[in-house]
């Protein structure tokens, strides 16, 4: 285990804070409220070790002023009302310039290839010191900054950690902010240059808000944290575009119909999903999931603009059983989750709010417990994620934190390399060992 030690804790706030103009009012939908037990995502980027005489700490924080000003909602609280007349909760944010946690940490042991190149191939524990918001939850951000960092010196290099609320932003939200700041931290950008944030206006015809929920639905006690560190591992697997352009025409091919094209995101997460229940000793009658996290801006009705601000994700749930996986090809599989995507319409979204707010249902995600039927596939090879260069380079790798929340856990990255796909995977290590020998699946992908 690597000794982490913390050189300093900070708050750092957004630069020329106004009160009269800054201090906006976020009212959450119920697709974040859903969120408001989810555990904070945690990312982080490698790069190279910067010169001595590049002071990164002042720099990173000045220009995390800047950015903040301009993503102020990062900045704020989540505030909660409680109605004492009909026994509900409301939440919304409060972009109050609290500002953000910032720690400066060193790991004085730890160099680029413990992380580049892991033993056996296996994400290291030690990671885990690297975030600055483990196990913290959404509703936590009462009074925890809702995007937090930690800088990280290692022998060699620098490891720059981060956790956001899911409520307050998602994974396409969270890059676009953080191609801002390494820009502004490059180039000593004027936040004038940038555009003003688009805020999601409230689009939910005839639900109000703040919606309230039950005290009896928020109360109820979280599920035990079950420690299944020793029992789930944790791997990095990487498709070349090479070994992409053959998954999706192998899917494509299998398919007989030419209004379906089955994506090279949808290929792969076929074949990682197939690949994982075929070693993991299911019976036939079991019944499977997968889970796609989808942006759902450009597909509302009137659509989001793209860069919009906030969390406008939902889940797309693909539903067979392990009888009808063995039995049917990769492009069937890839098939049923393009249809899958295919069904999350503008409507499809709409019903799902209306529902909620009659019947708010909060889940504990992640759930600690190990559940074996099910994978989940976050994140996106399309974010910017290797162009963030501060001023000393461009990140070498990326990594998902902490090491062993949830088992089938797949968080898909682009490689370093154009074009290339990384997925973080996190299994059972009874079923991670048998993947990583299986030469059918080994055809076509490589452990990082
Ligand atoms: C690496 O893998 C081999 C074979 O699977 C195993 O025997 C060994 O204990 C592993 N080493 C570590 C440090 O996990
Ligand atoms: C797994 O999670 C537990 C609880 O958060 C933590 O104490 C432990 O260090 C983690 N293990 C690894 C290998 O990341
Ligand atoms: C796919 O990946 C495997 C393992 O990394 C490699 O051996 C193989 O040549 C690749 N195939 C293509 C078509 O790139
Ligand atoms: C999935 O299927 C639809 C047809 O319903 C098609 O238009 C689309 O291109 C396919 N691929 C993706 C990535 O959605």
């Amino acid at each position: 285990m690597a000794d982490v030690v913390v050189i300093s804790k900070s708050i750092v706030r957004p630069e020329s804070y106004n009160e009269g103009s800054d201090r906006v009012k976020i009212h959450l939908t119920p697709w974040d409220l859903f969120f408001l037990r989810s555990e904070y995502p945690q990312r982080g980027l490698l790069y190279p070790k910067p010169d001595p005489e590049t002071q990164i700490i002042s720099r990173l924080k000045s220009s995390l002023s800047v950015a903040l000003k301009i993503f102020y909602p990062f900045a704020g609280r989540l505030v909660k009302i409680e109605n004492e007349d009909d026994k509900t909760a409301s939440f919304y944010v409060d972009c109050d310039g609290s500002g953000v946690k910032f720690i400066y940490a060193s790991a004085k042991t730890v160099s680029v290839s413990d992380i580049l190149k892991p033993v056996n191939g296996t994400v290291p524990g030690f990671l885990t010191g690297f975030f600055p918001v483990n196990g913290v939850r959404s509703c936590e951000g009462l009074t925890e900054s809702l995007i937090a960092f930690q800088v990280t010196e290692l022998i060699d290099g620098v490891f720059i950690g981060f956790g956001y609320n899911h409520m307050i932003a998602d994974g396409s939200s969270f890059w676009n902010f953080f191609n801002t700041w390494s820009e502004i931290c490059l180039t000593g950008s004027n936040r004038k240059e940038f555009p003003p944030l688009v805020l999601r206006r409230w689009f939910l015809n005839g639900i109000d808000s703040p919606i309230r929920i039950p005290f009896s639905e928020i109360e109820t006690p979280p599920s035990p944290i079950v420690d299944t560190s020793s029992l789930l591992q944790e791997k990095i697997f990487r498709f070349t575009s090479g070994n992409i352009s053959e998954l999706k025409a192998k899917a494509n091919g299998e398919v007989n119909s030419d209004d379906r094209r089955i994506s090279s995101l949808q290929a792969i997460s076929a074949f990682m999903w197939r690949s994982i229940v075929k070693n993991s000793d299911l019976d036939s009658e079991e019944v499977i999931h997968c889970k796609l996290l989808m942006d759902m801006r450009r597909r509302l009705n009137p659509p989001l603009e793209k860069e919009c601000f906030g969390n406008v994700v939902c889940f797309a749930t693909a539903t067979i059983t392990v009888g009808e996986m063995v039995k049917n090809g990769l492009g069937w599989v890839g098939l049923q989750l393009n249809k899958t995507v295919g069904s999350k319409t503008n409507e499809d979204f709409r019903v799902f709010a209306e529902n909620w707010v009659k019947k708010p249902i909060i889940p504990i995600l992640p759930n600690r417990v190990a559940v074996s039927n099910s994978v989940i596939v976050a994140s996106s090879p399309w974010f910017n994620v290797y162009g963030n260069d501060f001023g000393w380079g461009k990140p070498i790798a990326v990594r998902a934190g902490p090491g062993n929340v949830t088992e089938g856990k797949l968080i898909a990255y682009p490689g370093i390399e154009q074009g290339n796909i990384e997925i973080q995977t996190c299994l059972s290590s009874h079923v991670m060992e048998k993947l990583s020998n299986d030469v059918e699946f080994l055809k076509h992908a490589c452990v990082v």
